[in-house]
């Protein structure tokens, strides 16, 4: 499978229908404009790997924003979003999107920058890519439809399962590319060859060259993998991770929470905001903010960060065998999801692991079932005063005083009438509400 020189039966049995006939589109109206055009990236490696991949990349010999224009006005409703710089544009339909580009080469004027961008003939284009295995494009025009362009050896790095960079300065000019092969190497399985990674363990200090910005966007896609775990595990050894903070671990603990988080939120994956309170979850809060600000965090992954932290911190409550469930809402209900999830997958006391996992499954849902106005009639002054009944009937209904709407009628009116003096229920009137 690895060593096909052309790939239209697998393309026409992995890829859908739509997909299929808007390439064949494309490759005509390619052709009719003498360009060639390309298949290219991740998609031509999972092709020859048998693996899903619905992210369709082309490369074209001419303008491809024009290209993408020609296209668009053969499908209803297309979106297209140019980019100039990059001479790319992405075309999106219904459920569909595809990425075109011009072939290129890329110049870095320093490492990390951006790269300076020409049009350039496809052996260029492919050249400038992160690994071999993502350096193969498929043919697309009529004629030479689903012939392989290998010219660096890809297939057979998919053959002996290697990660292999292009050039000795690959991860000089973009060290993203570090942790992209970390990426692949786990989500494959296979191994970065030898001289690859050499060169990552000398290229190490260039991480230092990219933003906090593309540092965070790694990270996320390393723990949008099925098993982010392995990564992470991979960047610690390596020393790629210290690089991100040195308080960072990649360990067994890590890799049990992980799995556990994934239990716990099956069928779908945990989030990545999930997965991030965990991987910082032994910063100290100090770190957590150099962390946050290094990364540029979204403020609600950020304030998840902090609050994950601060419940750390506050943990000890939640220890007392016999807490009434009142109390446990008390101490948690402040706190976001995410943040008390994550303090239940961390914990080790299976005391407050059981309290926690009791507010995440009921208490937190838990709601009087007299509303504001019902107490109104019933005699409690908005404001102050409701706010406490409210809180009083909550209370009540968690540690099971009150278990219906009658029940709570007849305790806002036992309140009326043992604490009448209290300056909380003074306006309680007895005027009863239908039940
Ligand atoms: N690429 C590169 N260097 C980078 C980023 C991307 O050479 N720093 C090239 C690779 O050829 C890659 C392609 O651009 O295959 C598309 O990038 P991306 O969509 O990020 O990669 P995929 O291979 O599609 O990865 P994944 O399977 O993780 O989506």
């Amino acid at each position: 499978m690895y060593q096909l020189n052309n790939l239209a039966r697998q393309i026409e049995k992995q890829l859908p229908a739509r997909l299929v006939e808007f390439m064949q589109e494309a490759g005509l109206v390619a052709a009719a404009q003498g360009q060639n055009l390309y298949l290219v990236g991740g998609v031509v490696r999972d092709l020859l790997l048998g693996r899903a991949n619905l992210d369709l990349d082309l490369a074209v010999t001419g303008n491809a924003i024009n290209l993408a224009w020609r296209l668009a006005g053969t499908i209803p409703a297309a979106k297209l979003t140019p980019n100039r710089h990059f001479f790319t544009a992405k075309l999106s339909w219904e459920n569909w999107s595809v990425d075109l580009a011009t072939t290129r080469s890329e110049t870095y004027a320093r490492p990390g920058a951006l790269p300076r961008v020409l049009s350039a003939s496809i052996e260029e284009d492919l050249f400038r890519r992160d690994f071999t295995i993502n350096a193969m494009a498929v043919e697309l025009i009529p004629g030479r439809w689903g012939e392989v362009i290998d010219l660096y050896g890809g297939r057979d790095d998919l053959e002996k399962g290697l990660i292999r960079i292009l050039h000795e300065d690959s991860f000089i000019d973009d060290a993203t590319r570090i942790w992209r092969g970390l990426r692949y190497e786990q989500r494959l399985d296979f191994k970065l060859e030898p001289k690859t990674l050499r060169l990552l363990k000398r290229d190490l200090p260039m991480l230092e060259t990219i933003s906090g910005d593309r540092i965070r966007h790694e990270l996320e896609l390393a723990l949008k993998e099925e098993l982010p775990e392995k990564v992470i595990r991979r960047a610690a050894n390596l020393k790629v991770l210290p690089e991100v903070h040195p308080g960072l671990k990649g360990d067994d603990w890590l890799a049990r929470k992980f799995e556990e988080a994934r239990q716990a939120s099956a069928p779908n994956p945990p989030s990545v905001e999930l997965y991030l309170a965990l991987l910082a979850y032994w910063l100290t809060e100090d770190q957590t903010g150099k962390l946050i600000s290094y990364l540029r965090l979204r403020k609600s992954h950020a304030r998840t960060l902090e609050e994950s932290g601060l419940l750390k911190a506050e943990l000890k409550a939640l220890a007392e065998p016999a807490l009434a469930p009142s109390r446990i809402y008390l101490l948690l209900h402040e706190y976001g999801l995410p943040a008390v999830t994550a303090n239940y997958l961390a914990t080790d006391s299976p005391t407050i692991k059981k309290h926690i996992g009791l507010f995440l499954t009921k208490l937190r849902n838990v709601k009087p079932s007299l509303t504001g106005r019902d107490l109104a009639k019933l005699g409690t002054a908005p404001g102050p005063q409701m706010k406490e009944v409210l809180r009083h009937l909550l209370e009540a209904r968690l540690d099971g005083k009150v278990t219906s709407k009658k029940g709570e009628v007849e305790m806002v009116e036992g309140w009326k009438d043992s604490i009448m003096k209290s300056p909380i229920f003074l306006s309680l009137d007895g005027r009863g509400i239908k039940r």
